[in-house]
């Protein structure tokens, strides 16, 4: 059986545990707090049963048994192939993780940051062989949202590449590959310009919060839940994505781009107004954590329906 390394327990932590064990691995974990490996482990052990039940597994929760917690950095990487860095977003604290692990490891393991936003150069410098690091960004949860940024730093071999890149698509994750890091690398961007434009239109009275969510939930995010904004517009055009541009931006989308708001600050007042509308609908962190376990059967149940969809 392989072993992976999970290294800190936070909620990304705990996800990318429950996708390696699901799919066979032998999972160490490890925190600098004892209480947040404790509490992870509680937290994935009743998360796999829920998860695997509603998958129809015959015997939900049976992967929990290849999780353990290590009491060392040293004790939780001996003999793995593959590590995943979870620790807080802080350069130093990133960059002191790395330079232990690669000291601890042998140059043929792959060390893997979930890290989100900074770019790789900054903290994937100091480890021993840094042409093993790479950038592994996945999103919330790990375990349930296929997608991987692979970001390269200045160093990453092509093989480390390939190798980062056959292990998750082996997990059934869908990698994407960003040779050269930008802030926010690709998809923290795409989200960004949405989410600065939307609290615009709530700021300026144009729709309510309900309301934009609802467009969304009901219009945008029916299509992009299963193609991209590139083929959604391939499709929206008898004769293509270039005849849509041709036909729409000159006149339409030009005259909206000029409009968009996603450079302005993200106003007070429209957070306050999202939050009141959130709180109204979530009072309490008990409400907020069964709604996320709501958000985690749904997207079980999502990703069926896409995947059933994309092999018909
Ligand atoms: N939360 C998200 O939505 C999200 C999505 C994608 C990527 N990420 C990234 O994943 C990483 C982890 O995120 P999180 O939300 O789980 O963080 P978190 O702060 O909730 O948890 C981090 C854990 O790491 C532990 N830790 C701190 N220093 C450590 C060290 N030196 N060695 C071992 N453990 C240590 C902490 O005790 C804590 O339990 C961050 O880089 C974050 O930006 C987060």
């Amino acid at each position: 059986l392989k072993a992976i390394a999970v290294i800190g327990c936070g909620p990304i932590g705990q996800g990318w545990a429950q996708l390696f064990a699901r799919r066979g691995f032998e999972v160490r974990l490890f925190d600098v707090s004892k209480s947040a490996a404790a509490r992870a482990q509680q937290f994935i052990k009743s998360s796999l049963v829920d998860l695997e039940r509603e998958g129809g597994d015959v015997s939900p929760g049976q992967s929990v048994t290849r999780i353990s917690v290590a009491g060392t950095l040293v004790e939780a990487v001996a003999g793995v192939t593959y590590v995943q860095e979870c620790v807080p977003e802080d350069v130093s604290a990133k960059a002191q993780t790395f330079a232990d692990l690669g000291a601890l490891t042998d140059r043929s393991v792959i060390l893997a940051s979930s890290c989100s936003s900074l770019l790789p150069d900054t903290f994937l410098d100091r480890p021993r062989f840094r042409e093993r690091c790479i950038v592994a960004h996945p999103f919330s949860p790990p375990n349930l949202i296929p997608l991987v940024e692979l970001v390269m730093s200045s160093w990453t071999s092509e093989p480390t590449l390939q190798k980062a890149r056959d292990l998750l698509t082996g997990l059934g994750r869908r990698p994407v590959v960003l040779r050269k890091a930008v802030p926010g690398y690709v998809v923290n961007r795409l989200q960004a310009a949405v989410i600065a434009e939307a609290l615009a239109l709530v700021r300026d009275g144009v729709i309510s919060p309900e309301d934009l969510d609802a467009s969304m939930k009901h219009g945008l995010g029916r299509r992009w839940a299963f193609m991209g904004p590139f083929e959604t517009m391939d499709l929206n055009s008898a004769g293509g994505f270039a005849e849509y541009v041709n036909k729409f931006y000159r006149d339409g989308y030009r005259a909206i781009c000029d409009d968009l708001k996603t450079r302005e600050p993200w106003a007070p007042d429209a957070i306050a107004q999202v939050e009141q509308w959130r709180r109204a609908e979530l009072p309490d962190e008990q409400a907020l954590l069964s709604r996320r376990r709501w958000r985690d059967r749904m997207l079980v149940h999502v990703a069926r329906l896409v995947t059933g969809a994309e092999n018909r």
